[in-house]
């Protein structure tokens, strides 16, 4: 099993420590590599993913990423930013399908946007499709406009698109999925108004005929976004677009208190993924040892699961994580009266301890 490890920049270095090691007390046969990417691989050779970094990733089973991104780095021309790096990676490995749990931990729903009664227990599963929408359809631009409002302005316009087969194997992962959990698949659409979307609806119901025992149920964007905020434990599975996905999973992150916990996992067709936690690089608090690091600890044990084959591992990583919650260990950023304050190492040591019964 090969994982290739790439932290990045600001609290990436951080938090993959803490889950390398995490990885190394689980006495599995890992071979792990380390690699730049981001700013660092900029710094050191000049690009934001470096060919030995992403021949490592090709190789590799799975990718554990840390974040890449500093403000430092604004002014560069778009190709060396940090953050093409995830869009190479991703284009790359042909990563199409992205996971994105929001779980609220019972003892974190202080930390929550909504009332601690919408969200205990909170566990569900957002898909975002990748690579298609209006994120890369083309053409794209600037030009004279010729007609609409204003005929002889400057307009800026995008290409929404979705073809079929991309279409056809996010619906497919979607059902598959919830046959693991609760059999019920929310697909997120704008049929009303988008053609693009009313395509998605159509072939997201042709490849549930191949899935009668998963529920399937239809809902527009608008108001899957109010719906998230009103009863969000409706849900069991979303699947939806690129775009929506981007927006709904992050409304979908706040119900849980505290981006610090959560997991993510990008998936290509043979399984190979990239797995990073939700947030970014975090500059404000770099270096300080106070980032959290459950979100990557998490994320590895989503690497486990779904590249690695093994899901035992993972439920006992998952179960760690219960357990120095309930044992009152907080980073500052889910800390509340009554519980221990402890830095990003402290929690890694805490999650090695609980998994190794030290
Ligand atoms: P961010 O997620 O890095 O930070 C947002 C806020 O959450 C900050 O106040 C930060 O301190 C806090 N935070 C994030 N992760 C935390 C953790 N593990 N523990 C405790 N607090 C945490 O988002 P922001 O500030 O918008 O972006 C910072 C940089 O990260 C930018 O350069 C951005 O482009 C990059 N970025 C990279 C991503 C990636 O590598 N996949 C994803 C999102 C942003
Ligand atoms: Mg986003």
């Amino acid at each position: 099993m090969k994982i290739a490890i790439l932290p990045g920049d600001g609290i990436g270095t951080e938090i993959v420590a803490e889950a390398v090691k995490v990885l190394k007390v689980l006495d599995l046969p890992f071979e792990m590599e380390t690699a730049p990417v981001g700013g660092a691989a900029y710094e050191a050779a000049g690009h934001p993913l470096p060919d030995s970094t992403l021949a490592l990733a090709k190789a590799a089973d799975a990718v554990l990423f840390g974040a890449v991104g500093d403000w430092k780095y604004d002014t560069l021309e778009r190709r060396l930013r940090p953050e093409q790096a995830i869009l190479g990676l991703r284009k790359e490995l042909g990563l199409f399908a992205n996971f994105r749990p929001a779980i609220c931990y019972p003892e974190l729903t202080h930390a929550s946007s909504l009332k601690p009664e919408l969200v205990a227990g909170l566990d569900i599963l957002i898909i975002r499709e990748l690579t298609g929408d209006i994120y890369f359809g083309q053409p794209r631009g600037r030009r004279t406009a010729v007609d609409g409002h204003f005929p002889g302005s400057e307009e800026a316009f995008d290409t929404m698109r979705y073809s079929r087969p991309e279409i056809e194997r996010i619906a497919h992962v979607a059902f598959q999925a919830a046959r693991k959990r609760n059999r019920k698949v929310t697909s997120v659409d704008k049929a009303n108004v988008l053609e693009t979307f009313q395509f998605w609806k159509d072939v997201v119901t042709e490849v549930h005929a191949q899935y009668p025992d998963v529920e399937l149920e239809h809902m527009y964007v608008d108001n899957a976004a109010m719906q998230l905020v009103k009863a969000p434990k409706k849900f069991d599975v979303v699947v939806t677009g690129n775009m929506f996905g981007d927006i709904l999973s992050d409304e979908a992150a706040m119900l849980t208190g505290s981006i610090g916990m959560l997991p993510s996992a990008s998936l290509n067709a043979a399984n190979q993924g990239l797995y990073e936690p939700s947030h970014g690089s975090a500059p404000d608090i770099a270096g300080k040892g106070i980032a959290n690091p459950l979100a990557t600890i998490l994320s590895a044990a989503m690497m486990l699961k779904f590249s690695l084959n093994q899901p035992e591992a993972a439920a006992r990583i998952e179960a760690a994580v219960q357990s120095v919650l309930s044992q009152g260990l907080r980073t500052a950023d889910i800390y509340s009266e009554g519980t221990r304050k402890v830095s990003t190492r402290e929690m890694g040591d805490a999650v090695v301890a609980a998994l190794t019964g030290a």
